[in-house]
């Protein structure tokens, strides 16, 4: 079958599949303390998600993540990771997962045996009472955790959301502490994507502040920039650390992201409005050319990416139920 490509030539290799809306934490970036969880119903079944997901590889993606949410809150978590990682009889090349990574210190092991290539764990700071006034919950299970996945021997990266005044002190602590592990680190610009009303243009740190803060005790080095998220850059001439600068930098011109919500919902850009109802479509009875079909038209009308829509989406959706 033919690749998904958009009107911006931009052809599309990764797939983010958010495996349930509901988390055990309550990132203050990420969602309100009270959030509406989207209707249980309304949540894909394990073969529903499979379908789709086999969709989208016979169309070219040949790498899927999973979110949520927190995916290891689904309770047929292991049963999706084996079905999915089954795709690689199809084109598949690498199965990853987004975590906080608080329950998976029991789970490390099967979920590496079951097929998971990669993980990111979210750690926004290593000081414990920033981490519990950025996330609302505790560290110590994370760290946990992040120990676990080190022992199953999984590939694992930390993700930093950095926000002014609320943890722009713990970035140095930070990194040195994932220097001294050697596990690379990320740092996120606050993306405009969290409980309404709540971000602010001044509560982004930039990339440019973020490597400042770094380069007061530290070499660091830029290298040239590829298809990921992140700018990737050298700290101390060894260490590789990446900034994703969403606000100050996008890189949507070399976008090769879809996203589906736990409701089987295709967002094209994480900044899109309104998503494609590929899941109501599914239970509605589509077969898979009609479904492939709407797949391919709606990438093709992908927008051009938050350069063309820069501040706060109008949506019920805030990042938690789209994916992280
Ligand atoms: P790899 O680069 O493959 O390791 O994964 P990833 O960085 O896409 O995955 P992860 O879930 O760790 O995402 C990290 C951050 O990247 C998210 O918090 C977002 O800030 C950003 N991100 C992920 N997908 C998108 C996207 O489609 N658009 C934009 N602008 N940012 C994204
Ligand atoms: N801005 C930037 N990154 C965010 N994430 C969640 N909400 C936001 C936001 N408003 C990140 C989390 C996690 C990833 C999946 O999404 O830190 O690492
Ligand atoms: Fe891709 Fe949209 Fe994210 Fe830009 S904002 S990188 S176009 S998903």
């Amino acid at each position: 079958m033919s690749p998904l490509i958009d009107r911006h030539g931009r052809t599309k290799r990764k797939l983010r599949i958010s495996l349930t809306d509901r988390c055990n934490f309550r990132c203050t970036y990420c969602m309100p303390e009270h959030p509406d969880w989207l209707p249980r119903a309304s949540l894909l079944a394990r073969d529903e998600i499979v379908r789709l997901a086999g969709l989208f590889v016979d169309h070219g993606i040949d790498q899927i993540r999973l979110t949520g949410g927190e995916p290891l809150l689904r309770h047929d978590l292991l049963e999706c990771v084996r079905d999915i990682d089954a795709l690689r009889e199809r084109g598949l090349s690498r199965l990853s997962m987004t975590t906080n990574a608080s329950r998976i210190a029991p789970r490390a092991r099967e979920l590496v045996e079951a097929g998971i290539d990669d993980f990111n764990v979210s750690l926004d700071a290593i000081d414990p009472g920033t981490f519990r006034r950025l996330t609302r919950r505790e560290i110590a299970p994370v760290l946990d955790g992040i120990d676990a996945l080190a022992d199953a021997g999984a590939k694992v990266k930390l993700n930093a959301v950095v926000i002014r005044e609320d943890n722009e002190k713990d970035i140095v602590p930070l990194l040195e502490w994932a220097m001294a592990r050697g596990l690379p680190l990320r740092y996120i610009e606050y993306m405009p994507l969290d409980a309404p009303g709540r971000w602010k243009r001044d509560a982004v740190l930039s990339e440019a502040e973020i490597l400042a803060a770094i380069g007061a005790s530290h070499r660091v080095e830029a290298l040239p920039r590829g298809h990921d998220p992140a700018t990737p850059y050298v700290v101390d001439g060894h260490y590789p650390l990446g900034i994703i600068s969403t606000v100050s930098n996008p890189f949507c011109s070399t976008c090769d992201r879809l996203r589906i919500t736990a409701t089987g919902e295709l967002f094209t850009c994480l900044f899109s409005p309104v998503g494609v109802p590929l899941g109501a479509r599914l239970r509605d009875g589509a077969d898979d050319e009609a479904l492939g079909a709407q797949i391919a038209r709606a990438v093709w009308l992908k927008d051009a990416g938050y350069a063309s829509r820069p501040g706060p989406v109008d949506r019920p959706l805030t990042m938690h139920a789209m994916g992280g």
